[in-house]
């Protein structure tokens, strides 16, 4: 066989990708550009066949016209990527302790509640991580209601957080031994976390480039690792979207590789902290206690 007959019957068309460029944009944000074709064609084959089709021609062809939800659904979660680990980063979970709580139970004294959403949850990782260092903290958080929201467009991958089932490969990933120790049981060669972590956590369906108000507001915002896959416009739209779910004192964090800058200026950087953000509007960027003239002198 000729290697051009070989590179046309192994790769997509270009029509095809344009298909499935358009249909993943429009349903998730997620930009997919021409040198991802063979990530298509390896994650969408189990989807054709799950659905009986022949090849990823035929899935092509039943996306056109008016498809499935199902199909559309099944197309866009095949193509998340939804790469976590337990205190992922370390610095941002290092600040939600040292930084974030110190400043948010100062301001919220008087109702004892704090709301956190985890934006983009992944299987649970992030959140988990959460439970574990409020768990700590314990002792100094009597009468508070914390409550944790995680979300995620990939219903395949919440149903895994919600069994909240890890691999030993997953929970040597980042985890402290004496959390595994405490908060999980061994299951054969897997890990299972406690239902008194479990139940910390609200696990729900959402899409980001939906309608956020019906979520509520937030006193914390984790939204991270999931802008690097959207273009510009729809990083600011999150983002600007995501200020108006979170009250005037709270915080977003974001991940290693994402930043607001050059997108809005809903957000500002919280000064000397990497990754977090408060809104333009914050308290936080004019409570720097202030230096007399006699004690600086
Ligand atoms: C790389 S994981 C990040 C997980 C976790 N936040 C972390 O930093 O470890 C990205 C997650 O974003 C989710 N995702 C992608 N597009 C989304 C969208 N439009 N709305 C909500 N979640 C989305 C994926 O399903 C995936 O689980």
């Amino acid at each position: 066989m000729l290697w051009q007959e070989r590179f046309e019957l192994n790769t997509m068309r270009l029509t095809d990708f344009d298909i499935y460029r358009d249909l993943l944009k429009e349903k998730s944000g997620l930009i997919i550009t021409q040198d991802k074709i063979y990530l298509l064609e390896s994650r969408l084959g189990p989807v054709a066949k799950k659905w009986g089709y022949p090849g990823l021609e035929a899935l092509t062809l039943a996306l056109q016209g008016a498809p499935k939800p199902e199909l559309v659904n099944d197309v866009v979660e095949a193509m998340t990527t939804n790469e976590t680990s337990f205190f992922r980063d370390t610095r941002p979970f290092d600040q939600f302790k040292a930084v974030i709580l110190p400043k948010i139970m100062e301001k919220r004294a008087a109702t004892k509640k704090i709301r956190i959403w985890c934006a983009a949850a992944s299987s649970g990782q992030e959140p988990y991580s959460l439970v574990m260092i409020l768990e700590e903290m314990k002792a100094k958080l009597p009468g508070w209601k914390v409550e944790i929201l995680a979300t995620d467009i990939s219903n395949d991958i919440l149903a895994q957080a919600r069994q909240g089932v890890y691999t030993q490969f997953e929970v040597q990933r980042g985890l402290p031994i004496q959390m595994l120790m405490t908060h999980f049981v061994q299951d054969g060669d897997k890990w299972q976390i406690s239902d008194a972590v479990k139940k910390q956590v609200t696990f729900q369906k959402f899409n980001l480039l939906d309608n956020m108000s019906a979520l509520g507001r937030f006193d914390i915002i984790f939204c991270r690792n999931v802008l690097i896959y959207f273009d510009e416009p729809t990083k600011r739209g999150v983002l600007e979207r995501m200020a108006k779910q979170c009250e005037n004192d709270g915080f977003l964090l974001l991940g290693g590789a994402e930043t607001v800058l050059g997108i809005t200026e809903e957000w500002r950087l919280l000064p000397e902290q990497r990754g977090l953000y408060v809104r333009k509007d914050s308290p936080h960027l004019t409570t720097a206690p202030a230096v007399s003239k006699t004690a600086s002198a």
